[in-house]
């Protein structure tokens, strides 16, 4: 048999290990030392900037090999949505079209780049793998609520829209309208008033839900209960008193109705027997005996809700990403009944009644 032009001995497995542990030592010598320079005001050697650049393309790269992109990312409800969260929680940093970033913010090392420039450089998948990871050892942060991938790709569909974007779009986008009280505006601002519906048909409608209802809500969001990366930081911006007065003022607007989708009278008809009959067979009590007119008040309201939150809830509840609130206890194992058939079904039926 030939032999192979170099076979590792002993000899050479000690060396490696030894080289190794002085490789360590030496580097723990240099951190001891206190030589290395960690301050943001001075910037990267070119060296180090190239060597961190092509390390982060790479990592991220790899890790979003397995990330699906859903079909429809030019989605117009996923874009309005999107930019209202980047308004409040990323523009702050990397400014936006017509807004410079915060001076302090410019002294952070690596400061935030305008992702209007970075933004096509990357492809949706790893942008999403971005958002929803953030970026060690840079100041990037993590999606907050990390099973909430369903919002990441919201802010993913606005960011491939930014390079085309004028300041004029932004802000037709994420215009704060006027309001009579200010705790009240940045609600508006998504969530719509009596004069117009929500922003995209992903943002629920609050108008007439009960006081209670929304206090409970608003509270699950700000103690982490209710997983939401938009939410939870817009709750927790509230105390007590702000959460009371703009649940009252929602509470005691006109619930006007969202313009019902197109959904063909089949499955409304299918919808309504479900919401008003339940499914005796698979013990599905009716929806109404909950979600209607006589149910408690800390129960949410539907008639006139859109049918994509509807729906898009109820697919929540059945991975128990609601299941952490004794209210959402009670409601997860009802939707885990539902087939996907069935929620667009009742999800139809629900938005098409008048509130
Ligand atoms: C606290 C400040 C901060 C906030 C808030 C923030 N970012 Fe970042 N972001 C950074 C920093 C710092 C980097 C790293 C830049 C680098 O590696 O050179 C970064 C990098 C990125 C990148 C990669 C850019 C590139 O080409 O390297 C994307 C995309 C991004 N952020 C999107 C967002 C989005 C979307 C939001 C809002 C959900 C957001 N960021 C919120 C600070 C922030
Ligand atoms: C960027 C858009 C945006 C802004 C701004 C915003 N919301 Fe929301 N809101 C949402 C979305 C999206 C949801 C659904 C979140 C989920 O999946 O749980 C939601 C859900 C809610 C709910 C739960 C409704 C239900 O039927 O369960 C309440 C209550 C609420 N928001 C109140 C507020 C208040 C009060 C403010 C202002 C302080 C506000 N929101 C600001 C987008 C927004
Ligand atoms: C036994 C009472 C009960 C029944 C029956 C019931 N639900 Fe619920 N449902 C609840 C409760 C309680 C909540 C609020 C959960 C929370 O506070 O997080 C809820 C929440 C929901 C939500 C989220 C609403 C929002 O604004 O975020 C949807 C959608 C929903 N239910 C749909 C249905 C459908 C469809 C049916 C019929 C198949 C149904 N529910 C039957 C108790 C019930």
């Amino acid at each position: 048999m030939a032999r192979r032009w170099w076979q590792p001995t002993r000899r050479d497995a000690v060396i490696a290990a030894l080289t190794l542990c002085g490789l360590a030592v030496a580097g723990f010598l240099v951190a001891l030392s206190g030589v290395y320079d960690i301050a943001a005001s001075r910037s990267h050697l070119e060296i180090t900037r190239w060597f961190l650049e092509f390390g982060k393309r790479r990592a991220v790269a790899t890790y979003s090999l397995p990330v699906q992109a859903p079909p429809s990312l030019d989605d117009r409800n996923l874009v309005r949505l999107g930019a209202g969260h980047f308004r409040d929680g990323c523009a702050s940093c990397h400014g936006a079209p017509g807004e410079q970033a915060n001076p302090i913010v410019r002294a952070m090392q690596p400061a935030p780049p305008p992702l209007s420039v970075r933004a096509p450089t990357w492809t949706a998948e790893e942008l999403f793998w971005i958002v929803r990871n953030g970026l060690k050892y840079t100041g990037m942060p993590a999606w907050p609520a990390p099973r909430r991938g369903d919002e990441v790709w919201a802010v993913v569909a606005f960011l491939l829209q930014l390079p085309e974007m004028d300041a004029a779009r932004y802000r037709e986008l994420t215009r704060l309208p006027p309001a009579d009280t200010p705790a009240v505006a940045a609600c508006v601002a998504c969530h719509g008033d009596s004069s117009s519906p929500p922003v995209s048909r992903l943002v629920p409608r609050l108008n007439g839900q009960s006081q209670r209802y929304l206090e409970l809500a608003l509270r699950n969001y700000a103690h982490g209960q209710r997983p939401s990366g938009i939410m939870q930081p817009q709750a927790a911006r509230l105390n007590s008193r702000t959460i009371e007065l703009v649940a009252r003022y929602y509470a005691g607007l006109k619930p006007a109705s969202v313009p019902p989708a197109d959904a063909e009278a089949g499955q409304i008809e299918r919808g309504r027997g479900i919401a008003t009959g339940g499914f005796e067979e698979r013990g599905i009590p009716p929806c109404l005996t909950c979600h209607g007119g006589h149910a408690l008040a800390t129960y949410p309201k539907l008639a006139g809700q859109s049918e994509a939150y509807i729906a898009g809830q109820l697919h929540l509840l059945q991975k128990g990403i609601r299941a952490d609130t004794p209210q959402g206890a009670i409601m997860t194992p009802i939707a885990r009944l539902l087939s996907d058939r069935q929620i667009e079904d009742v999800a139809a039926w629900f938005a098409s009644v008048e509130p």
